[in-house]
């Protein structure tokens, strides 16, 4: 570029800059307690400070933070939360989106730190970064309170997206669900919600079931849903018309994901169908960027990547699928209905 040629704005790279800093303030005024707090009582740094036993100033300085990043407002000298801090980021909030954060904050910030080594290798750094080289999800499970804060990430997402994707298709005709690794139940409890004639099977790794059956528990469509505990690639499936893989196949390789289609396939009656539930790349790959940074996060800590909907399209017919379908979702997720014929 020439002396005289006009710059270009440097405000993308300004704010890419900066978005690290950002997070880890939501993550921090999270983890340390500042909206729990605050949905209490609305209080002045020092009596926050004294409260959260921190130090005064900087607290104030992340509140203050945290006003500019409209999580909290300012009346006189006492912080309050804004409405999507109390809907979000309180730990009592039904829709809390607390357990991501936390698991963001804990676990994968750490993970992200050693993306240039998993970009070099092509692996994930869970050894890396923790030590960790059992099975994929005993890293994701490795005590009990991280198995917690995975779960409830997922459901905070699933809160918000398996209404759009039990909507995307008319599902009416199905008389039976089995969500395979349905974690916390949320697409189980948004399809009977939506399809009164429907009930459903929550499946996933018998660890996760205690809280998968205690959220079905507290949903108006408790009665229409059972658990079974196993292992999707190697044990019977249960029988259904309608399989549904949340955020599942991200998570694997082409060869792990062919091995699970064709165990639904072989499972399900002529007609049956499979619900796919995962943020769809655009066919030249070029965005969404949801979808992209969410690709590498699966880099960063699975097997697996996302994919178009013409590589999920390729891979569910070649075990026999046909009539295979897309429909983006404003939702963090995009569903894709594919029928055994
Ligand atoms: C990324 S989470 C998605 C959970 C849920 N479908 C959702 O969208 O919130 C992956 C889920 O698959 C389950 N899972 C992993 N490996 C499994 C296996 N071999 N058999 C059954 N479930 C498995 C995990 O326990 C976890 O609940």
């Amino acid at each position: 570029m020439t002396e005289s040629a006009p710059k270009p704005d440097p405000k993308n790279v300004l704010d890419l800059l900066f978005a690290f800093r950002l997070s880890k303030t939501m993550f921090d005024a999270v983890s340390l307690g500042v909206f729990d707090a605050l949905a209490e009582r609305p209080q002045s740094a020092p009596s926050l400070a004294e409260r959260l036993e921190v130090n005064s100033d900087a607290l104030e300085r992340l509140l203050d933070a945290c006003v500019g990043l409209k999580l909290l407002a300012k009346n006189g000298a006492d912080y309050t939360n804004t409405p999507e801090a109390s809907v979000y980021l309180c730990s009592q909030s039904p829709d809390r989106m607390t357990g991501y954060i936390n698991y963001s904050n804990d676990v994968m910030w750490s993970m992200w730190a050693n993306l240039k080594d998993a970009v070099r290798e092509g692996t994930n750094r869970w050894k890396q970064t923790y030590g960790l080289d059992g099975p994929l999800f005993s890293s994701f499970y490795r005590t009990e309170e991280a198995l917690r804060e995975f779960l409830m990430g997922m459901h905070g997402f699933g809160q918000i997206s398996s209404p759009h994707v039990v909507s995307a298709f008319d599902l009416a005709r199905f008389k039976h669900l089995v969500d395979l690794g349905g974690g916390t139940g949320h697409l189980a409890i948004a399809a009977c919600r939506q399809y009164p004639g429907l009930t459903a099977t929550v499946y996933d790794l018998p660890e996760a079931l205690p809280l998968a059956r205690q959220i079905a528990a507290a949903s108006p469509v408790a009665d229409r849903i059972r658990f079974e505990g196993g292992d999707f690639f190697q044990d019977p499936l249960p029988q259904a018309d309608l399989f549904s893989l949340g955020r599942i196949l991200h998570d694997w390789t082409e060869a792990k994901i062919v091995r699970l289609l064709s165990r639904v396939y072989e499972r399900l009656p002529s007609g049956g169908g499979l619900l796919i539930a995962e943020k769809l790349l655009d066919d030249d790959k070029s965005g969404p960027s949801w979808a992209q940074m969410q690709s590498l996060n699966m880099l960063v800590c699975t097997e697996g990547k996302e994919r178009t909907l013409g590589e999920y399209t390729e891979l569910l017919q070649k075990v026999g699928f046909r009539n295979v379908r897309g429909s983006r979702n404003p939702s963090p997720l995009d569903a894709v209905l594919a029928l055994k014929p």
